[in-house]
């Protein structure tokens, strides 16, 4: 359904993948995912993997997030990390109060809210994790215990600033556990957190903060789950760890184009099941004689009937009919899946011939960059003219009027990059 909020997919990586598995994941997510333009993608790795997905999809459709930072700028906060300290990476998004550090690091509403802060005075998105246990809903607790998280987690937060802010409504009781809420029970949250933003700031921010469900997403739930008028998005844990998964339900969130596809390999290979069965039957029926068996039946009989000059009875004539359809039908479905799985890498390649020629051709006594790219702190004078650009490619589709300046990490360009 169409709305007037931009969906945002974010993947929860967690505390997994290593340095390789992370550039592994991300990779297939490109080559999967390079033609969405439609929501926004967002890949939230471990911090030891922030660097080198960072370069990874520097000039994709894909978007940096962290799962955690520190409510502090700098200093003697051992173990922390500062949100300067993620800007380098270019990183736009951080997860902020999900229930795993609420519980297990014991994060107070207070402390979410100045780390919110702290994300904004950064430029960074706050995606800030509201929801309540088993044991609050079987209560009937729901609403009270969002309602605190939430006004708790925004206190002192502007108008402005909440504007930019994304919620995610995560019941602890979906997280991990295979049990999704209903669309109704998310959608009922969800449009309750709605009015409370409303009563907190205004209608604006209310109509505008995008507002993400998090807990057992997957390709199968999502499509339901985004169509819902106040989900806008979701934040995708354990199925966020696999490219097929993970793009399945960018994909499903998504109609047309990808979805279509989908559905007519689908319908097309519901009928050739319908047909391979048909045509079983009619094999079987036609046996030359009774008891001949099988091997009989796929044997001159049938030949005769599918390939034959004339087929001499009706129903030789429906299997001949068949087995064309067959046939045809099963071409049909490896050229879409060919197609469907080779979308990817068309478009890379595409995409890579255009930035190719975009890019002004270099002077042949200009020496070519022989060293490993890196990524330093801003402020530090770039050595090519590349940073702004990169930069630029990462920016969120319909966010350039309202983002507020850019970090400027000094990259040099890469030459393994996709794009260089
Ligand atoms: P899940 O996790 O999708 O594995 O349930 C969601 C989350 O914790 O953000």
């Amino acid at each position: 359904m169409e709305k007037d909020r931009r969906l945002i997919i974010a993947g929860n990586w967690k505390m997994n993948k290593t340095v390789a598995e992370a550039l592994d994941l991300v990779k297939g997510l490109k080559r999967n995912l390079i033609q969405v333009k439609e929501l926004d993608i967002v890949v939230c790795p471990p911090f030891t993997a922030l660097s080198e997905v960072s370069r990874e999809i520097i000039d994709s459709n894909i978007r940096l997030g962290a799962q955690n930072m520190s409510e502090q700028s700098v200093g003697a906060c051992t173990g922390e990390i500062a949100a300067e300290f993620l800007k380098e990476f270019l990183v736009r998004y951080v997860i902020l109060g999900h229930s795993e550090r609420r519980q297990h690091q014991e994060e107070s509403n207070a402390l979410i809210a100045r780390k919110v802060a702290a994300a904004h005075a950064a430029s960074l998105k706050p995606i800030v994790c509201v929801g309540e246990t088993l044991e609050d809903r079987e209560d009937g607790k729901t609403e009270a215990v969002v309602e605190g998280q939430l006004t708790g987690s925004l206190s002192g937060i502007s108008t402005g600033q909440a504007k930019e802010t994304i919620i995610a409504y995560e019941p602890v009781w979906a997280i991990g556990t295979g049990k999704t809420a209903t669309s109704e029970q998310a959608q009922d949250v969800h449009a309750f957190i709605r009015s409370k933003l409303e009563s907190l700031y205004d209608a604006a921010v209310a109509k505008q903060t995008r507002i993400q469900y998090g807990g057992s997403v997957k390709p199968v739930n999502a499509r339901e789950l985004m169509s819902q008028p106040d989900i806008d998005g979701a934040l995708v844990g354990g199925a966020s760890l696999d490219v097929r998964s993970f793009s399945d339900i960018v994909n499903n969130s998504i109609w047309p184009p990808n979805i279509m596809l989908s559905l007519v390999i689908g319908f097309l290979t519901f009928i050739l099941v319908v047909i391979c069965a048909i045509l079983m039957v009619l094999i079987l029926v036609q046996l030359p004689k009774k008891d001949a068996g099988a091997g009989l039946a796929f044997g001159g009989g049938t030949a005769e009937a599918i390939f034959g000059a004339g087929a001499s009875t009706p129903l030789a004539q429906i299997t001949k009919y068949c087995a064309g359809i067959f046939l045809a039908l099963a071409l049909a479905l490896s050229a879409l899946n060919a197609y469907r799985s080779n979308l990817g890498d068309r478009l890379l390649k595409q995409e890579a011939a255009r930035q190719a020629a975009k890019t002004p051709t270099t002077p042949a006594t200009e020496p070519a960059p022989t060293e490993p790219p890196t990524v330093t702190p801003s402020g530090t004078e770039p050595e090519t003219g590349e940073t702004g650009a990169s930069a630029e490619a990462n920016q969120p589709e319909g966010e350039a009027a309202e983002t507020p300046p850019k970090p400027t990490p000094a990259t040099k360009p890469n030459p393994n990059n996709w794009f260089s």
